[in-house]
Parts: structure tokens; C-alpha cells; sequence
């Protein structure tokens, strides 16, 4: 589930600090959630000084977010491929001594299939997160979109692996929270995760999952937001 933390300033330096990766001519991935949506404004007032790019929004979220910000959008095969990716992440690991390093986990906001595809196709990834986001190990419930056909299925695959499931339930709608695809979020608590790589492979071979939120060897760097400026990590 969501949880907000961090600083709005931080959020922001980030978002702003990976907005300037930006070229002219770039097919830009577009992510979910408060930090990004500083970049995609950032962006936005690079288009009005004359940028000239194409986002492709990873959410009904980011999509709103970048139709405000006046930038033009495209879909993935509209296009031969994306230039840069920029999206937020609920853990990043930062552990350079760790094979983890960079992992994250996504899908608080319940986009991570989209997220995954758009950030897996980029070029170049980058994570935009405040500090709050930086962890050694991997811990956070890991969102797993499923067929809402498939849930009781796979909570019980997911409980034969030691995980607890929990049906995402909505705010302010009776029932479950359903994705922008149409399909049903169980929040996996694992504890620490100790190899997420081999958790995320096991998790793809479940029938009737969707797409789950661990990101592994997929981020070039993240830029953290901090109180007085921005912290690059690089992978
Ligand atoms: C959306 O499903 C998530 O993957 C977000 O990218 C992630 O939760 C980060 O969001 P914030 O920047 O709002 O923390």
C-alpha cells in the first residue's frame, strides 16, 4: 500500500534534476506517483520553451498529469522505441556491496504493470525518489496484479512460498482497487527479501499473475531528492 514520506522540496529536486535528461527528440516514459509527476512538469515547461518530445504515460495518472502540462503523447507502438524512462519507486536498494543494488519495489499506486513495461522497453531508466525510498534490503509487501478471476489462486501459491497476501482494498469505492487494466492487487509480505531477483522470477511463472512490482537490473540510476540538493546513484 501507499504510504507517503519524504519531503515535497526533495520529491521535487529529484523529479526536476531527471527531467533535464531530456533531448530534443526523445520518447519519453512518463511514470506514476508525486515524485514523477515533478518531472512531467518540468517537462512540460520545457515544451512550452520549445522541447520537442513525446511521453508515453505509464497510468491513467500520468497520462492526466501530462495532458495538464500540455505534452504531446504517443503509445509504445506508435513509436520504434523509448529514449528515457523516468518513474518513482516505493524501495530502492542502496547497497553497492549488495548483487540487489537498485532493485526496487514499485506499484504503491497500483501501476506497475504499465510502469514495467514502459521502464523495460527505455533506453536508459532513471528512479527519481527522496530519501525516505532508500533501503539495504528489499521489504516492503510486494503489489502483485492478478486476474481478478485468479485471486484466491494465487494467494494461495503466494502463502505455499511463505508470503502473506492481502487483497488491495479500495478507498472510497466499496471493494477491491482495480488497475487501470481492469485487474485485482494482492500486497505480498515477504519480510526482507533476501533475493529478489529469484522471488521475481518465481512470481512471473504464477499462473493468473498479471505482473508483479519487483524491478530487478532494470534501473541505470536514480536520482534521490535530499534537503539541500540531488544524490546520483548510478548502476
Ligand atoms: C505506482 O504504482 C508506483 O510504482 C509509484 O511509481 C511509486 O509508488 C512511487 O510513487 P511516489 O513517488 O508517489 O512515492
Amino acid at each position: 500500500m501507499k504510504t507517503e514520506g519524504g519531503t515535497a522540496d526533495a520529491k521535487r529536486r529529484a523529479g526536476e534534476r531527471a527531467a533535464e535528461e531530456v533531448e530534443d527528440g526523445f520518447v519519453v516514459g512518463l511514470g506514476t506517483g508525486s515524485t514523477t509527476a515533478y518531472a512531467i512538469d518540468a517537462i512540460g515547461e520545457a515544451v512550452a520553451d520549445g522541447l520537442e518530445i513525446r511521453g508515453v504515460p505509464t497510468s491513467f495518472q500520468s497520462r492526466r498529469r501530462a495532458l495538464e502540462a500540455d505534452i504531446p503523447l504517443t503509445t509504445l507502438d506508435a513509436v520504434d522505441g523509448v529514449d528515457l524512462a523516468i518513474d518513482g519507486a516505493d524501495q530502492v536498494v542502496d547497497d553497492p556491496d549488495s548483487s540487489a543494488n537498485g532493485a526496487l519495489i514499485k506499484g504503491g499506486g497500483a501501476a506497475h504493470t504499465r510502469e514495467k513495461l514502459v521502464d523495460a522497453t527505455a533506453d536508459r531508466f532513471v528512479v527519481v525518489a527522496d530519501p525516505s525510498k532508500l533501503t539495504d534490503r528489499l521489504e516492503r509487501s510486494v503489489p502483485v496484479e492478478v486476474l481478478p478471476d485468479a485471486h484466491t489462486v494465487v494467494a494461495e501459491r503466494i502463502r505455499t512460498r511463505g508470503g502473506e497476501p492481502t487483497l488491495r482494498d479500495a478507498e472510497r469505492k466499496d471493494g477491491p482497487v482495480v488497475t487501470d487494466n481492469g485487474n485485482l492487487v494482492l500486497d505480498c509480505a515477504f519480510g526482507p527479501i533476501s533475493n529478489p531477483d529469484d522471488l521475481a522470477a518465481w512470481l512471473s511463472r504464477l499462473p493468473g499473475v498479471v505482473e508483479h512490482g519487483l524491478f530487478v537490473d532494470l534501473a541505470d540510476a536514480t536520482y534521490v531528492g535530499t534537503d539541500s540538493g540531488v544524490e546520483r546513484r548510478t548502476y
